[in-house]
């Protein structure tokens, strides 16, 4: 018998609607964007789901029981709509909730978890979001998500589940036992640079139980957006958007792409597509990223973050994250606090440039600007 390969084994990417588009989504909306996703090379740099998010459901259910699409908003249906997305060498996924509603007020999934999993099945989705609003009292989240997931299981079909319980009842400690195989371990998140650093930066308590097949999910991009679209409360700067990929590519976090794909500036296709912080990303140990400044009682903790993660090839990404407000900061890490002996001579290559920066052993230091991230991979040279 051939073996499966395992869902999750790296982090997913893809796309989905709601950041820019919440309640607006429709088929022509979703079918440029598949077609962007292949023009932009965003495909082929490894974003594989275009994931419609709530918003998409009709008013009632067929009289068979079954979803439907919005008639309006999705007059072709659904199964058209993921035989295009295929047909554009992408994977399709959809979005419902373990409530009786979803957040949005639409009709969901509680009570009916067989038959909605077999009607995605049935469409051809290969990734489900599901969310946790309007779940009756005394229902709880563990319970929930096991049903979903045993309903998918139970059509055959390969559905990467995502659990967006928000982490309120420390998913990361059951998600992956119950089937899921990302869990969003905060609220939303919205495109300014407050919610990057607090939601990116708060990351340190569950990173270590994200891995291989289950993954911790602090919410999707909101690169590119620059304040506009429906969780847009502001924007970011480049270099906040850098912080931003950086932090997810290192933790490492699932990379759904939130901004219109259809209308993105040079900068955010680069950095999106960055084949140096994508491999980080997809490195395939993975193994969780680490707080290299401990605790939220260390003294420097709030205004400069260093977080380092080991990877497959046994070289070492570091993040120089600072994110004081004014103050350009030098930043260092020593050798000691990576596992590494001091003695041990590394190349340092700037990830973000691709470039040797320096050969040396004990520590590396770098100066870092004001909410900006420099991030390095240490090369041990092996004698
Ligand atoms: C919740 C989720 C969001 C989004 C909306 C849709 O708020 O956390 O990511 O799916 O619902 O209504």
């Amino acid at each position: 018998m051939t073996q499966r390969p395992l869902l999750g084994a790296t982090p997913p990417m893809g796309w989905n609607s709601w950041n820019t588009f919440g309640a607006q989504i429709t088929e022509s909306v979703v079918r440029e964007t598949a077609d962007a996703m292949v023009a932009t090379g965003l495909r082929d740099a490894g974003y594989e789901y275009v994931v419609i998010d709530d918003f998409w459901e009709a008013d009632e259910r067929d009289a068979g029981g079954r979803l439907q699409a919005h008639p309006e908003r999705f007059p072709s249906g659904i199964a058209a709509l993921a035989d295009y997305v295929h047909g554009q060498g992408l994977k399709f996924g959809i979005y419902s909730c373990a409530g009786t509603h979803t957040c949005g007020g639409r009709l969901a999934s509680y009570g009916r978890e067989e038959i909605d999993a077999q009607t995605f099945a049935d469409w051809g989705v290969d990734y489900l979001k599901y969310d946790f609003c309007y779940r009756p009292f005394g229902a709880d989240g563990p319970t929930l998500y096991r049903r979903m997931a045993q309903a998918l299981r139970a059509t055959g079909r390969d559905v990467i589940f995502s659990a967006c319980e928000w982490g309120i009842n420390e998913p990361w400690a059951w998600a992956r036992q119950a089937g899921c195989h990302l869990w969003r371990t905060t609220g939303d998140i919205v495109d300014n640079w407050k919610s990057i650093r607090d939601i990116g930066f708060g990351q340190a308590k569950m990173a270590s139980y994200g891995g291989p097949g289950g993954w911790n999910d602090p919410d999707m991009l909101v690169v590119g957006m620059r304040g506009k679209g429906n969780v847009a409360e502001g924007g970011c700067t480049d270099d906040e958007y850098r912080v931003h990929f950086a932090l997810w590519c290192l933790l490492p976090s699932p990379l759904m792409i939130g901004c219109d794909v259809r209308a993105m500036d040079t900068f955010t296709s680069e950095l999106l597509a960055h084949p140096g912080l994508i491999a980080i990303n997809q490195d395939p140990a993975g193994l969780p990223a680490w707080n290299l400044n401990g605790d939220e009682n260390h003294w420097d903790w709030k205004n400069f973050q260093l977080w380092a993660r080991h990877l497959a090839d046994g070289s070492i990404a570091v993040g120089f994250f600072n994110i004081h407000d004014e103050n350009t900061h030098k930043m260092v890490v020593g050798w000691e606090t990576l596992s590494l002996d001091p003695r041990r001579k590394c190349r340092v290559i700037d990830v973000f440039d691709d470039e040797e920066v320096c050969i040396t052993d004990v520590s590396f230091a770098i100066n870092v600007a004001p909410h900006s991230v420099k991030l390095v991979r240490l090369v041990p040279i092996l004698d």
